[in-house]
Order: C-alpha cells, then sequence, then structure tokens
C-alpha cells in the first residue's frame, strides 16, 4: 500500500484529570515493567480514501471498536517498542527512534498494512513524550513507549482491512526481569517452535507473541524467566527468545548470534552492541549457533559467556539454560565481563553519559 507521505498534524486536547503529582511520585517508587500508563495517548486513523487523517494527541481511553473490527478475527496488528530516557543533563532523549519507524513500515508491509510517513511515526513519538514528559522517571527507570496499529474495519471477510488505528502509549518503567541485573535463567522449548521460513518471525506483529505465550508459560513452569526458540525446520539452532535476540561470548574474546534471515525479529539492541563490539575491537560472527553446540561449548569452557538483548530487557546475562532432561550454566552463573562492558557501553549512550559517536540519541524539544 501506498505510504501517504503528507505531513499529519496532531491536535493537541490534554486531559483534564492527569494522575496527582503525589500518586505519580509514589507509583514511581515501585516501577515494574507495563503496568502503569502515562495520562495521554497519540492516535490517527487511516482509511483508504483519506489515508492518514485526524491526528491527535488526546486522554488516554478505551477505544470504542466494532465487535467484528478485523483485528479481533485475523490478528492485523503490528507494534514497536522504543524508551525515552531522562539524561543526568535533564534533557529528554529517544534512541534510534528512526530505526524503529523503518522497522514498524517493514512490519507494516509484511501484514499488508498501510505503512506510515517516518516524519508521522517520529511526530506522534515527540508530542506524547513531550506533553508527558514529567512521566520519565528519573534515574535507572525510563519511559517505554509503544507504537501499535490494528485493523479497525468492521467485515469478516478474509483480506486486508480498509482502517486501521495507529496509537502510541507510554508506560513508566524499571527493570523488565523481577530480578532485576540478576543473570535470567532460560528455557529451551522442544515442543514449539515460534517462526518458520516465509511467515511473520522478522515481523513485530501481535500474533507471533501470541504463539509463543504457551512456550513462554512452560519456561515459567520450569521457573525460567524466558523461552529461547530453535528453527523451525531442524529444531537445531538457536534464532531467539520470545521478547529478546540472543548473543554468545566465545572464548577467543570473539561474539556469535544468530544471523538475521527472516524468522527472528532485527532487534535494534541487537545491531547497536555489534557496532559498539566492533568499536571495541571485538570480532562478531552472525552465523547459526546449534543449542548442541552451546551445551557443549558451555561444558568445555569454549563459550564463556551468553546475553539476551532487547528495548525492554536491555542486556541481560543469561546464568543458567534449562532443557528437557538437562540444564547447564554458564560462567558459573554469573553475568560476564564482555555482557557488563557492553551493557554499561550502550546504556551510558542511551543516557546521554558518554560520547555518543553514532548519533544514535535524538533529544526532544521542549523538555
Ligand atoms: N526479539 C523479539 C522477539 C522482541 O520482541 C524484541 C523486542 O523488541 C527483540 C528481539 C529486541 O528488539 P529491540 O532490540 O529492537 O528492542
Ligand atoms: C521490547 O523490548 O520492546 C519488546 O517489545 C519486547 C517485549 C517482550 C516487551
Amino acid at each position: 500500500m501506498a505510504v501517504n507521505t503528507a505531513s499529519v498534524e496532531f491536535a493537541l486536547n490534554p486531559n483534564a484529570n492527569p494522575m496527582p503529582e503525589a500518586d505519580r511520585l509514589k507509583a514511581f517508587e515501585n516501577l515494574g515493567f507495563g503496568t502503569l500508563f502515562s495520562d495521554h495517548m497519540a492516535v490517527i486513523r487511516w482509511n483508504a480514501d483519506r489515508g492518514w487523517h485526524d491526528g491527535e494527541i488526546t486522554a488516554r481511553a478505551p477505544f470504542a471498536i466494532d465487535p467484528a473490527a478485523s483485528v479481533l478475527h485475523y490478528a492485523q496488528e503490528i507494534f514497536e517498542g522504543m524508551k525515552a530516557y531522562r539524561t543526568a543533563d535533564g534533557r529528554a532523549v529517544l534512541f534510534r527512534p528512526e530505526e524503529n519507524a523503518r522497522r514498524f513500515n517493514e512490519s507494516a508491509r509484511r501484514m499488508a498494512m498501510p505503512e506510515i510517513a517516518e516524519e508521522t511515526f517520529l511526530e506522534a513519538i515527540e508530542k506524547l513524550v513531550q506533553i508527558d514528559a514529567k512521566w520519565i522517571p528519573e534515574g535507572e527507570g525510563s519511559l517505554y513507549l509503544r507504537p501499535f496499529m490494528f485493523a479497525s474495519e468492521a467485515f469478516l471477510g478474509v483480506r486486508p482491512a480498509k482502517d486501521y488505528i495507529f496509537c502510541v502509549i507510554a508506560s513508566p518503567v524499571g527493570p523488565y526481569f523481577k530480578g532485576g541485573a540478576k543473570p535470567i535463567t532460560i528455557w529451551s522449548t522442544e515442543k514449539f517452535t515460534r517462526a518458520a521460513p516465509g511467515g511473520t518471525g522478522a515481523a513485530k506483529c501481535g500474533g507471533n507473541y501470541a504463539a509463543s505465550l504457551i512456550a513462554q508459560a512452560e519456561a515459567q513452569a520450569q521457573g525460567c524467566d524466558q523461552v529461547v526458540f530453535l528453527d523451525a525446520a531442524e529444531h537445531k539452532w538457536v534464532e531467539e527468545l520470545g521478547g529478546m535476540n540472543v548473543f554468545f561470548v566465545m572464548d577467543d574474546g570473539s561474539l556469535v548470534t544468530p544471523p538475521l534471515g527472516g524468522t527472528i525479529l532485527p532487534g535494534i539492541t541487537r545491531k547497536s552492541l555489534i557496532t559498539l563490539a566492533r568499536d571495541k575491537g571485538l570480532t562478531v560472527h552472525e552465523r547459526p549457533y546449534s543449542f548442541e553446540d552451546w551445551k557443549a561449548d558451555a561444558a568445555s569452557g569454549k563459550l564463556k559467556e551468553a546475553f539476551a538483548c532487547g528495548t525492554a530487557a536491555v542486556v541481560a546475562g543469561i546464568g543458567t539454560v534449562k532443557f528437557p532432561g538437562g540444564a547447564f550454566t554458564i560462567n558459573g552463573g554469573e553475568t560476564g565481563p564482555v555482557t557488563q562492558t557492553l551493557r554499561e557501553a550502550l546504556v551510558s549512550i542511551q543516557r546521554g553519559q558518554s560520547n555518543d559517536a553514532h548519533a544514535w540519541v535524538k533529544p526532544i524539544s521542549g523538555v
């Protein structure tokens, strides 16, 4: 579908009943992930006749959608995940937001949905962060931004819908994992796969996550934080976790991460860490790595560290891997030094504390 490149304005309709400051600050005292929401949302609609229209920044509120809306039946939905940070010198910044805009449109193409002009996507984010700037926690927290789009046409035939709603909501967050910075435990599922060649694995569509939930529930039942998926064809190659990409640190100091082949999400954190690792003179191989090698290399000491990475999770060391019939630990179950170094390099750029050599950080004006 053609991109509507006309720049679209977002009318400002401030929330008449924002959360009182004392309540907000109280809620900030114990931030988890994704349970608290800011006062506003950005909304814009699309139909075949008008393209993108009626953009507004308005009070966060439920949608009224028809029970026949196609998203409720055929799951035509995509989303993004990004964060706004409050820097020590008081700026509000985003990290590589144009990468999210680009990936959103790649997801839209895969799901036969309309693309949105990058400027409109970024405008929605910026305006929302401006109006809800006080919702960006200071210190280690951040304001998680969730742009998403869904098919709102009331129609039960199976074809791409003709009406869509794009929305951005914001959620102040602390650590994604309950254990905070502690290494995480991973469950390798035997029965379930996430994405097959030709499928939607590289798109950030809700359906991928729906399909992963049974395996994530299995992981939790095993006492693990996250599930790791192997490839669908051979059930041999490590792909990614339910909501994160994965890296391995070998004894020669090199890093290995599964290649982007259409079945995993092209993570922006993954891409950034590859650049930062290479900046530090480390070799990074984007190559297939089998679960059998993971197990054997952890036992022999050839594998030194493993970590998960993503916007929500940041960089999290993997301490233990469980699988049907066994388990193994990596680096004695501790977060390793390479993981730690890369995490610090990334976080210090995101939070405006170190030289941003690649110009990844985008300040938001006026807040
Ligand atoms: N893989 C999956 C399945 C994800 O949901 C995410 C999170 O967005 C990632 C990887 C990491 O992507 P990013 O670093 O762009 O957040
Ligand atoms: C993100 O990291 O932004 C995601 O979308 C992953 C999800 C598990 C929260």
